[in-house]
């Protein structure tokens, strides 16, 4: 059996007021459009035609330019029907069944995909609809009444059809000068006939409101590791995070050495999708000799607040024989959280010594080990 899918992409996405098409919005490196179209790429699937808006083109050709299965982007028109009418034109004609799915719901699962193809590979089409979890009341001349929500479904997509009786719809309703269905079920419904209904899920939401974007936020969250170590040695200060701790040795290093503030920085490079302080700040570089790390960190944080990313929270600790650390933890916190612009509790720190083991166990060295989680604005 042969299956095509049409992903309808072709709106404007004005409800989400972003002043550009909804199904570009990044969650961290991967827009919806991205994440619609993963629950596409299937075994099962021969073919994949995506509706766009003029403006986008180039946007829907770069973000399938990878794919094995074949794929059409075809150009929309100003409404849903008459996007998904062009698609319909350029289906293989060879498709048994024709999946329309809108590109504005990312959340669909497999177990809805493959409900509601055995469906309609059993009964001619299938139509994801959920049920309805809200009391309902319907307007009944001047007052309301409830009406019963065991008998309202919420119609939803994926809708699957024999493609030859959803084209014959679509044509019907084009002839007819047809043209205010919202979605295909009632098409097929109105010229073709009776519609089976699939389980969808509440889950399974457009994207439509600007409100509807905070359904990203447990994917917005991004978390970094940092890790460095710096010889100890006699004659150089002992910085960390900017505070001077008095010592018998300091940390030897290109610039000051605050190996507490380089974790920290590499962590949060990391959580944020960039690359790490070596990159940034060479050690080749004179212009960062005997810089204050502190002056590092607030190139760093600039980069993040480009990036639109906010640090939610911050832990590192620090691993030092000597000299004992935990009467200086505050100071130093307060120290890094105003050039991080953070509250001082999102940032934790803690001491320990290696039990005389290793480089730092023989005072030869401290090490730092830094975690961050920051989200995307
Ligand atoms: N769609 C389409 N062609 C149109 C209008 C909508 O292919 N002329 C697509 C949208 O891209 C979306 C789906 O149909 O994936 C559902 O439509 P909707 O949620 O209304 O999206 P938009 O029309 O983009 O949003 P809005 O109505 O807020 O402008
Ligand atoms: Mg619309």
């Amino acid at each position: 059996m042969k299956i095509s899918v049409i992903l309808a992409c072709a709106g404007k996405g004005s409800r989400t007021n972003l002043g550009y098409n909804k199904l570009r919005y990044d969650i961290g490196g991967v827009t919806i459009f991205d994440k619609t179209l993963s629950k596409f790429l299937r075994d099962d699937i021969s073919q994949i035609i995506i509706t766009s808006n003029s403006e986008d083109l180039d946007f829907f050709k770069d973000h399938t330019k990878n794919l094995e299965i074949a794929t059409k982007i075809v150009l929309g028109g100003p409404t849903r029907q008459e996007s998904i009418f062009n698609a319909l034109n350029e289906v293989d004609k060879a498709t048994d069944l024709v999946i329309i799915h809108d590109g504005a719901r990312p959340f669909v699962t497999k177990k809805i995909i493959d409900d509601a193809i055995a469906l309609a590979s059993k009964s001619g089409n299938a139509v994801v609809c959920a049920p309805s979890i809200d009391s309902l009341r319907q307007q009944d001349g001047d007052t309301t009444k409830t009406i019963n929500r065991n008998s309202i479904y919420l119609v939803q997509t994926p809708q699957i059809f024999k493609y030859d009786s959803i084209l014959r719809a679509y044509n019907l309703a084009r002839e007819n000068n047809d043209n205010a269905f919202t979605d295909d079920a009632s098409i097929y419904e109105k010229y073709i006939g009776k519609i089976n209904i699939s389980e969808g899920s509440a889950e399974n939401r457009k994207i439509t409101t600007n409100a509807d974007l905070n359904l990203f936020r447990p994917d917005n969250y991004f978390v970094g590791c940092g890790w460095d170590t710096h010889e100890l040695v006699e004659g150089r200060k002992l910085i960390l995070g900017g505070v001077e701790i008095p010592h018998t040795k300091g940390l030897l290093g290109h610039s000051d050495a605050d190996v507490l503030t380089h974790a920290i920085m590499d962590a949060l490079l990391a959580a944020s999708h960039n690359k790490d302080i070596g990159h940034l700040f060479p050690d080749t570089d004179p212009k960062y000799k005997g810089i204050s790390s502190l002056l590092l960190l607030e190139e760093v944080v600039k980069i993040l607040d480009e990036g639109g990313y906010v640090i939610n929270n911050i832990a590192a600790v620090i691993m030092a024989q000597k000299p004992k650390l935990a009467p200086h933890l505050d100071n130093i916190q307060a120290s890094l959280a105003k050039v991080l612009k953070i509250d001082e509790n999102k940032l934790t720190l803690t001491s320990t010594t290696t039990e005389k083991l290793g480089l730092v166990g023989k005072e030869e060295a401290i090490s730092v080990n830094a975690y961050c989680s920051l989200y995307k604005d």
